[in-house]
């Protein structure tokens, strides 16, 4: 047989692949070793490696290694592990500190990346919100995600990808907050009330041709209060401010990744006639009087129902009013 030399890292990420396999038994260093087609220095060396990349490992010299947990680090190690996606995350860049995944993932899409790449951080300095807002992106305690796509459809069809991508929020949130879920049309995710996560699609297209979309998602998910500048604390929420315990941002992400490939799936065969039902349960607005303001226009209406093509239907002056899209404030 022949000896590949290979990285620290490398031998690292083989070893973690072996041991979680079978967490909480020890298997000895020569055992290790001789799968690995290494020796047991190299073997002790990756194993203190992973335990500085934050793996719990308990390193036994008479019964072995024996793995006990992993971190909760959005590394493309951990994000890859039992995600059950085909395409979405097929290729994951995952960074410590960026601008903005969006900005990235643009520069990766200009560049070829495939449809399915995603850009995930675990901290923004430039993190970009809708309108030319900020999106607040303090470190390891949200989700700051984006995700290529390449749909065949025209550009008019790229606007119900925000609907499609809230429902797949709303129902990953949902899993773990039943009944405190709503989706404020288009593009905010409600939690008991307040925003916990935003969606930000950015478009590349020609006349009649998308090149690409990027699809942003921030979510706020173990942010304590004191994570939170002074004039977010009315108005946004985290997961963990809600239930009142931290979540695994790994797990969450792995679920919302299966969650948005199914449910893109669904819009690329029937847009959203499946989704339909579910965006007016999820919605905050539907029977409230509210205000949208977009770049042409201001309008005031009862918010009557979201029809089967994700638009907002407003009752004004005894008449239905569709609208595409627009900032929704809901009138007092
Ligand atoms: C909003 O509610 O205004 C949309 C917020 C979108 C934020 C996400 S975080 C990941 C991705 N990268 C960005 O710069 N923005 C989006």
């Amino acid at each position: 047989m022949t000896l590949v030399p290979r990285s620290d890292d490398t031998l690292a990420e083989l070893l973690l692949g072996t041991i979680r396999r079978k967490p909480s038994t020890p298997l000895s260093f020569d055992s290790l070793a001789n799968k690995l087609h290494s020796d047991r220095d190299a073997i002790l060396r990756s194993a203190k490696l992973l335990a500085s990349w934050g793996y719990r490992i308990n390193l036994r010299a008479s019964s072995g290694i024996i793995f006990v947990s992993a971190p909760d680090h959005l590394t493309a190690t951990e994000i890859r592990h039992n995600l059950k996606t085909k395409q979405i995350g097929s290729t994951i860049h995952a960074f410590r500190t960026v601008k903005s995944t969006n900005d990235l993932a643009s520069a990766q899409a200009d560049s070829g990346a495939l449809e399915g790449t995603i850009v995930v951080a675990e901290q923004q300095t430039k993190g970009k919100g809708r309108l030319g807002r900020v999106w607040f992106s303090p470190p390891e305690t949200g989700i700051y995600l984006s995700i290529i796509l390449r749909p065949g459809f025209s550009p008019d069809q790229a606007p119900g990808l925000s609907l499609m991508t809230a429902l797949a929020l709303a129902d990953t949130l949902a899993e773990r907050c039943p009944k405190a879920v709503q989706i404020k049309w288009p593009n905010d995710l409600l939690l008991g009330g307040r925003k916990v996560a935003g969606i930000l699609t950015e478009l590349s297209a020609d006349k009649d041709k998308i090149n690409y979309v990027v699809v942003g998602v921030g979510i706020n998910v173990n942010h304590g209060i004191g994570h939170f500048p002074e004039e977010l604390r009315v108005t946004a929420t985290s997961i963990r401010r809600h239930l009142k315990h931290k979540v695994s941002r790994v797990e969450l992400l792995r679920d919302f990744l299966a969650r948005f490939e199914r449910e893109y799936a669904r819009y690329r065969k029937t847009r959203l006639t499946a989704g339909h039902k579910r965006l007016r349960h999820y919605s905050s607005l539907l029977g409230k009087s509210v205000t949208v303001i977009s770049a042409s226009n201001r309008i005031t209406g009862l918010a009557t129902d979201i029809d089967r093509n994700g638009r907002l239907i407003l009752r004004v002056d005894g008449e239905l009013v569709p609208i595409t899209a627009g900032e929704v404030t809901i009138e007092k």
